[in-house]
């Protein structure tokens, strides 16, 4: 069996989690998109791992890791993961795979993203700073672009690197009167990474396929969230790849019927980093007591998340982009304690409710929540193992965010351990 895991909201919905579990019956995990912008927290026991490109099934000692084309590789933080993972006795020597197609995020790309969002000023996009989005302009702008596998030609990687850097350097000065940066330092760092990386470096659409006639059990790893996909998210308040599964695909070559169940991520309300329209936000008490319950700060920023009911709207929309089968809803020990929870159920725009998400920012700026409430609960659930032991009024919740979104929830968090997971056999809807 073949899964694809995908975040339903704006990122950070618990990715790592699930995929940690369900890596335990899977031969592969593959990341397909996006690049160290993303922050999948894995807990082993009383380890903490913090991953940032690396697929989360590598903290199982024999599950195979590939790291395919859609990817933007910054090798720096590559190299730090591997080593990291070594000094926890988790080698990946032989069971990693990373694209020789995938592109190379370098310190320019990284100058680039600062130098622009300083200069948007309040109207800055909010992004990691991980130089992901003027990777992703490079790549399809073709003509600057460096690839995992030009580390394997030094001399010629010299020559066109010492070119990218002299055109850097001239946009850096003119846009940003900002100083230059030496071609040479760039170069000696990459010799380094491909001193460390070239072992790695294959090709992963040749290996996927094979193994896929091998009859080996895939999970495809998604990165960010449905809403931050640069062609169907909240643009331009998104991600510069297709993180929905319609990303997948393209970033792996792995066609979407080798797919047999695609499985949607949310949290049991929704939070979002960085800038953009966020209709269910609460910028208020609500919002802190999700904030400090659930630990609401960025995996690869630190910085706090903003925090807000749970939006049907939203996730029915990204759930049907993505070909949603079942859904995961993380943090549900995180509304414990709050009197009364707010479902939005549909949105008020012009006069009229809607229940189809407006993308479109200009629209979704009109859009007011139309909320459904419901009691809540005052126990602590994060010990509970059996969907039917969980308070009543939780699973009220769980099952009437189901009938707004249309999709059976089979797995639900109550904590960030592995074992604080309720598997659900059956839900009405499935
Ligand atoms: P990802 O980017 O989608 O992998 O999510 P992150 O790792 O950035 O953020 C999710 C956070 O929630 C991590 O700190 C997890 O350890 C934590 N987490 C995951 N599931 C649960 C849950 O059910 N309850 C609580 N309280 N924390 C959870
Ligand atoms: P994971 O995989 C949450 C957000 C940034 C910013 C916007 C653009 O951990 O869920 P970028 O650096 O990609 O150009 O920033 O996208 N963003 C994320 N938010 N989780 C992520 O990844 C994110 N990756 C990017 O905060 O708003
Ligand atoms: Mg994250």
């Amino acid at each position: 069996m073949n899964h694809c895991v995908v975040g339903l909201q704006w990122g950070d919905e618990g990715k790592g989690k699930i995929v940690d579990i369900l890596a335990e019956h899977s031969d592969i995990v593959v990341r397909y998109s996006g690049g160290a912008n993303a922050g999948h927290t894995v807990i082993v026991g009383d380890t903490r791992f913090a991953l940032h490109l690396l697929p989360s099934g590598c903290v199982r000692p024999e599950t195979m890791c590939a790291i395919t084309n859609g990817v933007v590789i910054d090798p720096e933080v590559l190299i730090d993961g591997i080593e990291k993972l070594a000094e926890k006795k988790l080698s990946l020597d032989g069971r990693l795979l990373v694209s020789e197609n995938a592109h190379v995020v370098l310190d320019y790309h990284k100058i680039e993203d600062q130098l622009r969002e300083q200069s948007l000023g309040k109207n800055k996009l909010g992004t990691t700073i991980r130089g992901i989005g003027p990777c992703y302009a490079d790549k399809v702008g073709r003509s600057h672009a460096v690839r995992m596998a030009d580390f394997r030609n030094l001399d010629e990687l010299q020559a066109k690197l010492k070119s990218v850097v002299e055109y850097k350097n001239k946009v850096f000065a003119a846009l940003y009167n900002a100083e230059p940066i030496s071609s040479d330092t760039v170069f000696e760092k990459c010799k380094t990474y491909s001193e460390k990386l070239l072992p790695y470096i294959t090709d992963t659409t040749e290996f996927l396929h094979q193994s896929i006639k091998e009859n080996k059990s895939i999970l495809f790893e998604g990165a960010q969230g449905a809403l931050l996909d640069l062609d169907h998210g909240t643009f331009p308040f998104v991600t510069s790849s297709n993180s929905s599964s319609l990303g997948m695909s393209a970033g792996c070559g792995v066609p979407a019927k080798f797919v047999d169940e695609f499985i949607g991520v949310v949290k049991a309300y929704t939070t979002r980093v960085g800038a953009g329209p966020f209709p269910v936000e609460q910028d208020n008490d609500i919002g802190q007591y999700i904030r400090d319950k659930g630990n609401e700060y960025g995996t690869t920023t630190g910085r706090p998340r903003r925090c807000g009911w749970f939006d049907a709207v939203a996730v029915s929309y990204s759930a049907t982009i993505c070909a949603i089968d079942s859904v995961a809803m993380l943090h549900l020990d995180t509304l414990s304690g709050l009197k009364e929870l707010n479902i939005c159920r549909a949105y008020m725009m012009n006069g009229e409710e809607k229940t189809f998400f407006p993308a479109n920012i200009a629209r979704l700026a009109q859009a007011r929540p139309v909320y459904t409430t419901v009691p809540g609960w005052g126990e602590d659930i994060t010990e509970i193992k059996e969907f039917q032991d969980l308070p009543a009024n939780a699973r009220n919740y769980i099952q009437r965010v189901e009938e707004l979104i249309g999709k059976p929830i089979t797995i639900i968090g109550v904590g960030p351990r592995r074992d604080q997971t309720i598997f659900r056999e059956k839900s009405e809807l499935k």
